[in-house]
């Protein structure tokens, strides 16, 4: 892990610095870089504004990827595509964009753009990952990144041909709280880590919520490994590096769900919930919890990180804060206290993608991208696999 320096290399600009972005000249000359990276000839103008495609328009489309890059300021939205058309329809107007469609296929070809942004079910995302990719765009693709290793390593590979910017919004590492706990153990402030232990708990598996797709493993992969555990995954990554070797548990709860608008029933075949035990590279021992069947719990995490010097808990219900125990003072007293953000621990995940873009920036910089994707997506598969073997696995 590098120094808390790394921020702005890891993840764009803070909110401090994206003030002054927005408000630069639009004009670049000399020297500058290109949207893909590419020098200016010192005469163009270069992109001043990003042109984005929306490929799977449904709930965290609407609820985060349009609203927060709309109010970015410099992005047009030139079509929104979903299997379903009134869907589609509906996230246009929401966009601003001026056409909509069920092939993103021809709206990739017909109305060009420089990156689209994809949120469809898990298994659509390797087909119109490549078919963005193969129109030489930008891609943001929701996690899980993909359905297996085999196809993330596909899309990481075809990515790095391409040389374009790709992101994968696991949201959390943009929860102030959760930057701050980067930040204190890049600073060395708990010292060498020997915990991280970690909680993410939904209750909607508990209700009697018809047949959906995440309860479908030939459309979602997985259940609470992939929706919430692909989460807790990347939140150890970033602050503890990757997992040596784990050995993990997994269990379904309710095993039936009613098909909406009929009488009968259908099987689940993902997991409800996923436990984990296992062990970082660096040494550190880690114990993950992710379940859709904790009661009363809507969208609940708490991870508390441990290390010889001192300790911090993150829970994302207090999302400006951390408990903390650092130094000698107060872990030789038992003693936690609140440690507040600052300013520069905001910044807006969906603004994150079009600002390296704009910036020009170097793929491997932009992060997390589709390589933090595979890692998780390996971490996930190593844990389907322990699951069903009983057996430590090495990754
Ligand atoms: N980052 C987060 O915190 C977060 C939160 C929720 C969901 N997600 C992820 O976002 C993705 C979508 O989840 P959601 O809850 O918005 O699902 P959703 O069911 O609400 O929306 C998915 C949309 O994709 C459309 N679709 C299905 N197949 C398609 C295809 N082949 N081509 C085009 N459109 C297609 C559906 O009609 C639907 O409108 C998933 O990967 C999910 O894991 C991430």
């Amino acid at each position: 892990m590098g120094s808390s320096r790394s921020w702005r290399g890891w993840h764009g600009v803070p909110n401090s610095d994206y003030t002054r972005v927005q408000g630069r000249e639009s004009t670049l000359t000399v020297d500058s870089k290109d949207a893909r990276g590419q020098k200016c000839d010192g005469k163009g103008v270069i992109m001043d504004r990003v042109r984005i495609g929306v490929i799977g328009t449904g709930g965290i489309v609407q609820a985060v990827h349009i609203p927060q890059m709309l109010a970015h300021g410099r992005v047009d939205f030139a079509w929104c595509a979903d299997s379903d058309a009134a869907t589609a329809a509906k996230a246009s107007t929401l966009a601003h964009a001026p056409v909509s469609g069920t092939d993103y296929r021809a709206l990739l070809r017909d109305h060009p753009v420089d990156a689209v942004t994809i949120g469809t079910p898990h298994v659509a995302h390797y087909d119109a990952v490549m078919a963005a990719l193969e129109a030489g765009v930008h891609v943001c693709c929701e996690k899980p990144l993909a359905m297996n290793v085999a196809e993330a390593e596909a899309m990481v590979n075809e990515a790095a041909r391409r040389g374009v910017i790709t992101f994968v919004p696991f949201s959390y590492w943009f929860v102030p709280a959760a930057r701050l706990m980067k930040e204190l153990i890049d600073d060395g402030a708990l010292g060498q880590l020997t915990h991280i232990n970690g909680y993410y708990g939904q209750g909607f598996g508990l209700t009697d919520m018809p047949m959906r797709w995440r309860f479908q493993r030939a459309i979602a992969g997985s259940g609470a490994l992939g929706d919430l555990g692909s989460h807790l995954i990347s939140l150890t990554y970033l602050w503890g590096g990757k997992i040596r070797r784990l050995t993990a548990h997994t269990k379904t709860f309710v095993h039936e769900r009613r098909v909406e608008g009929t009488d009968q029933m259908a099987p689940v075949d993902v997991d409800d919930d996923v436990q984990v035990i296992g062990e970082l590279e660096s040494g550190a021992l880690i114990n993950l919890s992710a379940s859709r069947t904790y009661a009363g719990r809507g969208n609940f995490q708490r991870v508390e990180v441990s290390g010889f010097k001192g300790g911090a808990v993150y829970n994302n219900s207090h999302s400006d804060e951390l408990e903390v125990c650092l130094g000698d003072a107060w872990v030789s007293r038992n003693q936690w206290g609140t440690l507040k953000v600052q300013p520069k621990h905001r910044v807006t995940q969906m603004q994150v993608f079009p600002n390296a873009i704009l910036e020009g920036r170097a793929p491997a910089d932009v992060l997390p991208n589709f390589q933090i994707g595979l890692e998780v997506q390996r971490v996930m598969e190593a844990i389907e696999e322990s699951a069903s073997s009983g057996q430590w696995v090495n990754l």
